[in-house]
């Protein structure tokens, strides 16, 4: 049988998981973990680059672990680990840092934007944050890495260390390329009719799965409307067609083309289209969170998946450590 293509992600555990992860990420590993062998790990070293207080590490680990679960990413199916449950990863990136240049990594742009928003430290860590993540993907060989646009320097760094590796010591890499399915990343555009949802901007215009109801509902109710369209088959303004792209992502189809319909002639009522929206997203949300929150809560299982996703991991990790061991020369016995 031939190998399966593998693919390898890193999820950073800060922030709350919201609906444009849901569709531009998450959906995307729970497809890919019945087609591929996949790993998906936690970035919880790549976190203290930015996050040095780690008093808040232990829960926004677990609750990335609940989140990605309760949105169908299955542990049995794919490791889903910690990177610091990984030591292989240090050990690699340690390598790794012999030939990546200093000059590379300054002016890498991720970097850039880091110095500015916390320039009283600028450790290594930052600038080598590139190289870190070359070694999460570099570990398992993997050869496909779903990520979004902002990754794709990051990315190509890695293909440059992979090369640079394979160039002075031998192939032991494949050259590591983005991969998603279809062509265009799916976009959630968020509710203030500006950009797409996102952690960190405007927390009213991002639906979070952990939301409660009623939130939903007042987050969705304050979305930007108009007295709509006066002339048959007008253009919607952004904020319009914002709503109904994200009536698309969770509404059953009819509806949608019944407010579609509405609009096209004129009648449509904005207020009507918002509770139906706030009601498919509370339908759409609440299970989700619901079911995170009942894995956040049970330590127990937390502590099983990340034993079982640490020991998949390791087992490829030492397997490539070995050849890249031998290949540097480290095995002098
Ligand atoms: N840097 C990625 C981010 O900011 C997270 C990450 C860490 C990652 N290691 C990775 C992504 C390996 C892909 C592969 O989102």
């Amino acid at each position: 049988m031939e190998k399966q293509a593998i693919v390898m992600s890193g999820i950073r555990p800060t922030g709350f998981l919201h609906l444009g992860n849901y569709f531009g990420a998450v959906r995307n590993y729970v497809r890919m973990q019945s087609e591929y062998t996949c790993y998906f790990m936690v970035a919880d070293l790549h976190a203290l680059t930015t996050h040095p207080d780690t008093s808040e590490l232990k829960k926004n680990v677990s609750r990335v672990l609940a989140e990605n679960i309760a949105c169908g990413l299955n542990p049995d199916k794919a490791a889903f680990y910690c990177q610091s449950h990984v030591p292989e990863t240090s050990e690699l990136y340690l390598y790794l840092n012999m030939l990546a240049y200093k000059g590379e990594l300054e002016k890498t742009p991720t970097f850039k934007d880091k110095v500015r928003l916390q320039p009283d430290n600028v450790n290594a860590g930052l600038l080598t944050y590139p190289v870190l993540q070359a070694a999460d993907i570099l570990l398992h060989r993997a050869t496909l890495v779903p990520v979004g646009k902002d990754q794709e320097q990051h990315l190509e760094m890695s293909r440059n260390f992979a090369n640079r590796f394979n160039h002075r010591y031998g192939e032991i890499f494949p050259e590591p390329h983005a991969f998603n399915y279809g062509d265009e990343l799916i976009k959630v555009p968020s509710l203030d009719g500006a950009g797409k949802m996102s952690k960190s901007e405007n927390q009213y215009a991002t639906l979070y799965l952990s939301d409660e109801d009623e939130l939903i509902r007042k987050k969705v109710m304050k979305a930007k409307t108009d007295s709509g369209p006066t002339t048959p088959n007008s253009e919607k303004p952004d904020y319009i067609a914002n709503l109904f792209l994200l009536m698309e992502l969770v509404s059953a189809p009819d509806v949608t083309k019944k407010f579609e319909d509405d609009f096209n002639n004129c009648t449509i009522r904005y207020g009507d289209m918002k509770k139906q929206l706030a009601e498919d997203m509370v339908a759409f949300i609440a299970p989700v969170r619901e079911k995170a929150e009942a894995i956040r809560n049970d330590e127990k299982y937390l502590k099983e998946i990340m034993e079982k996703g640490a020991a998949k991991a390791r087992a490829s990790a030492q397997v490539t450590m070995a050849l890249v061991k031998e290949a540097i020369g480290l095995n002098y016995y």
